[in-house]
């Protein structure tokens, strides 16, 4: 098992370019699923999660392929339609085959994702969504069993509100399986993130017809068929708010090209009320922090277009070097947390309470072994080892290479001492 040593002190410095966007590929995949044309994704990340959608999809018979940063996505005529738990349990975006598999072969038998770190993360959306379009969904032995009548799905109206806002990838489940349906069908409370939006113009390049991407209300006319989706996946703005983060508290001087500014504004206009120096062109954005003092913005994360909460952890890093008590409010996922006992272990002083967190700095943080737990928390703790006095070892990155293509060569190439290294000590 692979681990992280950082040596902290080195403010980066240089030009980097953002990676395609982990969560704008995944459903873009499984949209593949509703062609019997073959697609082609070009600039997809290297990921542990995308090779582990891409043997999902290959097990439900869609062949796939890479060839340099391009995904192929070719069927071979089999309609499989049962995804096995191993592929499943490994990661919840899985369930997103739901809707397509029903859509375009009339049944779909997806295992319950389970919960994971983040909390309990049900989908009960999504199941009411498919029902909503006409679908019988039971849930037997572990397993979503949804069934389409006869004919197809007809469509319908769908609320996919729920008590945190929309859910993005139930709105990408239900979108896609309201493309093929026979009728109209209305998305209200739908996600407004981009990664939908995204989603919603492949298909329409493909030949489906939905109206509203970008706002809480979807009209999808259903088609018999899409051709094969095709295109270039977006830049990443999880792995673009990572990097600006760790420019800012390392106080570089760090430019990101390939940068979706507009999708960035929240962390942006957060970055600048913390007195953070920046620039910002179309599709770039500089940082400029040598010497500055960082202050204390509240963060409340959101839905979009309000603060991510995949940007929340790294958030944490930061607010270890600014003056004062940062209060951090879990909007999403109030059970976000598990990365403030180890930024503490670092020497943060970090409260959590009741979906929130206080963090009291600026601190020195010193280095030491910590263990990753999820994604973005693995992200946060390789930050804080940037500055961070001495080495910390950052344990089980493989959570880590699920969303960031090689963070450690880009903060290489940006000065940083990270370096890879078998874990010797074990997990
Ligand atoms: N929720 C329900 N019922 C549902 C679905 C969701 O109550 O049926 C709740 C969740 O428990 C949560 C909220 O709704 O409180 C939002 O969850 P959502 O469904 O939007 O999350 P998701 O679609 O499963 C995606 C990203 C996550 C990101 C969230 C929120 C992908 C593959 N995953 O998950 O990304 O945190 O949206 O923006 O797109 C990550 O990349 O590290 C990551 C966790």
């Amino acid at each position: 098992m692979d681990c992280f040593e950082v040596i902290g002190g080195t403010p980066l410095q240089g030009e980097v370019e953002v990676a395609g966007s982990k969560n704008g590929t995944l459903p873009l995949m499984a949209a593949a699923l509703l062609s019997n044309e073959s697609s082609q994704l070009d600039g997809v990340p290297a990921l542990r999660d995308i090779h582990t959608l891409a043997e999902l999809l290959s097990s439900l018979g869609l062949n796939t392929r890479f060839v340099a940063q391009s995904l192929q996505l070719v069927p071979s005529g089999q309609d499989l339609w049962q995804a096995p738990y191993d592929l499943v349990r490994r990661m919840r975006a899985s369930v997103c085959v739901l809707g397509p598999l029903l859509a375009r072969t009339g049944h779909a038998s997806v295992p319950l994702p389970g919960g994971c770190v983040l909390g309990v993360r049900p989908i009960d959306l999504h199941l009411r969504g498919m029902e909503s379009l006409g679908a019988k969904v039971d849930l037997a032995e572990g397993c979503v069993l949804a069934t389409a009548p006869k004919g197809g799905l007809p469509g319908g109206e769908v609320d996919l509100s729920g008590p945190r806002g929309s859910t993005v990838l139930g709105t990408a489940n239900v979108l896609m399986a309201a493309t093929l349906a026979k009728g109209e069908s209305v998305l209200r409370g739908a996600a407004c993130e981009p990664e939908i939006v995204v989603l919603i113009d492949f298909l329409n390049s493909a030949g489906a017809q939905i109206e509203g991407g970008g706002t809480a209300t979807l009209r999808v006319q259903g088609v018999d068929e899409i051709h094969g989706l095709k295109g270039n996946v977006p830049p990443d703005r999880i792995e673009a708010g990572t990097l600006l983060l760790a420019a800012a508290m390392t106080r570089g001087h760090v430019k990101l090209t390939r940068c979706p500014v507009p999708q960035l504004q929240a962390l942006l206009d957060t970055l600048e009320l913390a007195g953070v120096p920046l620039e910002r062109g179309s599709d770039w954005v500089r940082v400029h922090a040598e010497g500055a003092i960082f202050r204390n913005p509240v963060i409340q994360t959101a839905p979009y277009p309000g603060y991510p909460t995949d940007l929340q952890a790294q958030w944490m890093a930061f607010a270890t070097q600014a003056e004062g008590t940062t209060l951090i409010r879990e909007g999403i996922y109030p059970e976000r947390f598990l990365h403030a006992a180890e930024l503490v272990r670092l020497g943060a002083q970090i409260e959590v309470s009741d979906g929130s967190a206080r963090v009291h700095g600026p601190t020195r943080l010193s280095g030491a072994p910590v263990l990753a737990s999820d994604l973005r928390a693995s992200a946060a703790l390789v930050l804080a080892g940037l500055v961070a006095e001495g080495k910390t070892v950052v344990k089980r990155v493989y959570h880590l290479d699920r969303g960031y293509e090689r963070l450690e060569e880009k903060l290489s190439s940006l000065g940083a001492s990270v370096r890879r290294v078998v874990d010797e000590m074990g997990p």
